[in-house]
């Protein structure tokens, strides 16, 4: 039995399929001979559960997310303490692999803003849609918390992330971004 991978558009395998038989066309495999004998992986959205903790802080490490003066085991205990519906992580299984949190976003409401951080999805599972299906689920928490518009921080020559913002509609607010550090600098 002969196993070959389906690919997307960019190359990634999509799903396993089975070869049961090759009629030639003009030289050509007949596509229609090979059928799928095994899905491609489910993600599922859901909130954050403790037992995330060591595997989102490799996720954030996968997505170049992490500091080394912020210690993110601590922001995650925060966080889960105090708001823990506004962290979810997206989480791919299926193919007999165990589950893996391939995405991550954190939401919050200040009372007067919305605002998004650590939005990250794993390189091996880019452009595939999951970014912007957690900014669907965080925009509806926000909706929910009250808040009438959302904010966010891109650092200056990000392209590639104001390009998926582009699409999903967010827009240049025209003002600048000003931070003041309330405790000493990471090197002093
Ligand atoms: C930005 C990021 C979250 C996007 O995740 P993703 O799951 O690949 O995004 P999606 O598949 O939902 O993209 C939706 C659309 O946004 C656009 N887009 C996404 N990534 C893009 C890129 N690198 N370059 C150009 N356009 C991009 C595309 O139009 C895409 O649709 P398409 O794939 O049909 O063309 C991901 O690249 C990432 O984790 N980057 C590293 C961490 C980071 O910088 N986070 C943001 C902090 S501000």
């Amino acid at each position: 039995m002969t196993f070959y991978a389906n690919r997307d558009r960019y190359g990634r395998r999509s799903c396993f399929t089975e070869l049961i038989g090759i009629r030639r066309l003009g030289g050509q495999t007949d596509e229609r001979y090979v059928v799928s004998v095994q899905p491609s992986p489910t993600i599922t959205y859901r909130g954050f559960i403790p037992s995330d903790t060591d595997d989102l802080v490799a996720l954030w490490e996968a997505c170049g997310l992490t500091r080394t003066w912020i210690n993110s085991h601590d922001e995650i205990a925060i966080k889960a303490a105090e708001d823990p519906e506004g962290l979810m992580v997206a989480v791919a299984s299926g193919n007999d692999q165990p589950a893996q949190i391939v995405g991550s976003i954190m939401a919050g409401y200040d009372g007067h803003r919305g605002w998004i951080n650590y939005l990250g999805v794993h390189p091996n599972w880019q452009r595939q849609g999951i970014a912007r299906e957690l900014m669907r689920h965080a925009e509806a928490y926000l909706r929910t918390r009250g808040a009438p518009k959302i904010n966010l921080q891109v650092r200056r020559g990000n392209d590639a992330v104001l390009a998926f913002y582009d699409q999903i509609g967010y827009v240049d607010d025209d003002v600048i971004g000003l931070g003041k550090r309330l405790e000493p600098e990471p090197d002093a």
